[in-house]
């Protein structure tokens, strides 16, 4: 097995963004594309020289030929072993975990999240620490400056490993470790949830259903929840992984999931149903007639917690992307929880997850997590309903109803404006910005403006200051409105509109989200115009 060194030049445009570089699949099967930016990931964190990584991926088209010319990267950097999820599988939550348990230097996660896979789909790969978590933004700055300078790669000659075994192999010098990609992660589950009550909870005949949206969480929900736990069988739909996720769009949403949805709000709903994404990360919660919006599900499950065995002991505190509803900054308040704003992106959790600051934490886009691993955890956050369930012997109704009539409703909705071209999306942001200092004082049907600015976030724990973070703009009314651009698209530009109400009328805090939404929409388009600079009429989704 021969090391060479291939000669390459920069390849424009390997900047990483709100999670790791996102390309279409065909772009990354470009010559030296996917080579040069593992170059660029070992000349940003020092080389790879002596060290361990964990790597594995959501199993999409490119996965295993993507693992392999990582394997062969990492032994010609000198790296001294790397352990792989079987057949290259591993979500990312599990990444993030199995990187903390063997105090690895790190890891590498191939995965588009959300969008689809497949040939003419999309295609990603990101770096976590050695704490678990996404680099943060200097070290992604430093991957991204070493793609431009890059002249050459380093690449092992040699024939695939096999992935399909579990157990220790070499690799040139390097030993590659084939691991159960469930195993550790089952483990961790076991450890933070009272798995004797949820067993309970399906003997008395609860019923559950988990729409695994043909990705990674497959094997995971199958062993967890049907295996360990005894949901009967057929709980888990969907729950062969698959390189083009089945032909879909694995986004646990109304919109994308809506056969489920649809299912819970018909007559033979189950007791509790949830979904994931592509990779694990993302969770969708629904019980009988009812979705939990996710800054609704991050509130009640802060308010909750304290039922389960590994949060018993209550909360450090809890964060929340900045376009996520305030619904848990009132549960904080409430509790007398410190409570942390920070842009969207779950790497901005890790220093607050670090420093012991905060427990819980969650993006509206379908991310909760907490301290136990440093990436939002789809499975994870399933469990943690079905503790409390168990524990408060509540239906996911009534605990909604319920905290609604505590800590008050936040309505919510966001709208995406997809493959929106760029020069348009940036000249509607340079509107909206030019207008923030007059916006304070004037009057819409959402209410008097009381705050407008372009939301900054200086990180309490390393000082790091990140600008430029979306647009907000905040009513006495309790509403706000908050204008984003996609980190994350692969085509033009993805804006984003987040929408939020607040209520707590008790009687009308059971409204209908789009009755209760409907000034602030109309407001945000009266404070964007939207329409009329991008020709849209229209959201493309609407979750
Ligand atoms: C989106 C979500 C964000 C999430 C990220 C990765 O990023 O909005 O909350 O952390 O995906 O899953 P965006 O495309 O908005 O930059
Ligand atoms: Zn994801």
């Amino acid at each position: 097995m021969e090391k060479i060194r291939v000669e390459t030049s920069a390849i424009a445009g390997q900047k990483p963004g709100t999670s790791g570089l996102r390309k279409k699949t065909k772009v990354f099967m470009q010559p030296h594309y996917l080579e040069n930016f593992v170059q660029a990931i070992w000349n940003g964190i020092g080389g790879a020289e002596g060290k361990t990584f964990v790597v594995g991926g959501d199993g999409r088209y490119f996965n295993d030929r993507a693992i392999q010319v990582i394997l062969r990267m990492a032994a010609a950097g000198g790296a001294s072993k790397v352990i792989v999820g079987q057949d290259g599988l591993l979500s990312t939550p599990a990444a993030s975990n199995l990187i903390r348990k063997r105090k690895t230097d790190g890891g590498i996660i191939l995965s588009a999240s959300h969008n689809p896979g497949g040939l003419d789909e999309d295609f990603g790969i990101k770096f976590n620490m050695p704490n678990g978590g996404p680099a943060p933004e200097d070290v992604t700055n430093r991957m991204f400056e070493a793609t431009k300078a890059i002249a050459s790669y380093d690449i092992l000659e040699a024939q695939d490993v096999d992935l399909s075994k579990i157990g220790t192999t070499s690799l040139g010098e390097m030993d590659v470790e084939v691991v159960d990609p469930v195993a550790d992660y089952a483990a961790l589950m076991e450890k933070l949830f009272d798995f004797g009550a949820i067993r309970e909870l399906f003997a008395r005949g609860f019923t559950l259903r988990f729409d695994a949206m043909h990705a990674v969480t497959g094997p995971y929900a199958k062993a967890i929840l049907e295996g360990t736990l005894g949901a009967s069988p057929g709980s888990v739909l969907n729950g062969v992984p698959s390189p083009d996720f089945g032909g879909g769009h694995p986004d646990p949403n109304p919109i994308w999931a809506k056969p489920l949805v649809d299912l819970v709000m018909g007559p033979d709903a189950p007791d509790f149903a949830a979904a994931s994404d592509g990779d694990g990360d993302r969770n969708m919660i629904l019980g009988k007639g009812v979705y939990v919006t996710p800054s609704d599900s991050l509130a009640v499950l802060a308010a909750n917690a304290h039922l389960v065995p590994g949060y018993a002991k209550g909360l450090a505190g809890v964060a929340r992307s900045m376009p996520t509803s305030g619904a848990v900054d009132r549960v904080a308040q409430a509790r007398g929880l410190s409570c942390y704003e920070t842009p969207t992106g779950w790497k901005f959790f890790g220093n607050l997850l670090d420093d012991g600051r905060i427990t819980l934490c969650g993006e509206e886009s379908a991310g909760t997590g907490s301290d136990h691993v440093r990436e939002k955890d789809g499975l994870w956050a399933v469990l943690l309903w079905l503790n409390i369930l168990a524990a408060s012997g509540k239906s996911v109704a009534e605990l909604l109803g319920a905290h609604w009539q505590e800590f008050g409703r936040n309505f919510y909705t966001r709208h995406d404006y997809e493959a929106v071209e760029s020069a348009k999306a940036n000249a509607m942001m340079d509107g909206i910005r030019g207008s923030l200092d007059t916006l304070v004082g004037q009057t819409f049907p959402a209410g008097g403006v009381t705050m407008a600015d372009e939301f900054a976030y200086d990180d309490p724990v390393d000082g790091s200051r990140s600008a430029g973070q979306g647009l907000r703009v905040q009513f006495d009314s309790g509403a706000r409105v908050v204008f984003r651009l996609s980190g994350t698209g692969t085509e033009g530009a993805t804006i984003r509109v987040y929408l939020e109400a607040f209520e707590n009328d008790p009687v009308k805090i059971n409204a209908d989200p789009s009755e209760a939404l409907a000034d602030v929409i109309e407001t945000a388009e009266a404070i964007s115009n939207l329409k009329a600079i991008t020709g849209r009429t229209g959201p493309d989704v609407t979750t």
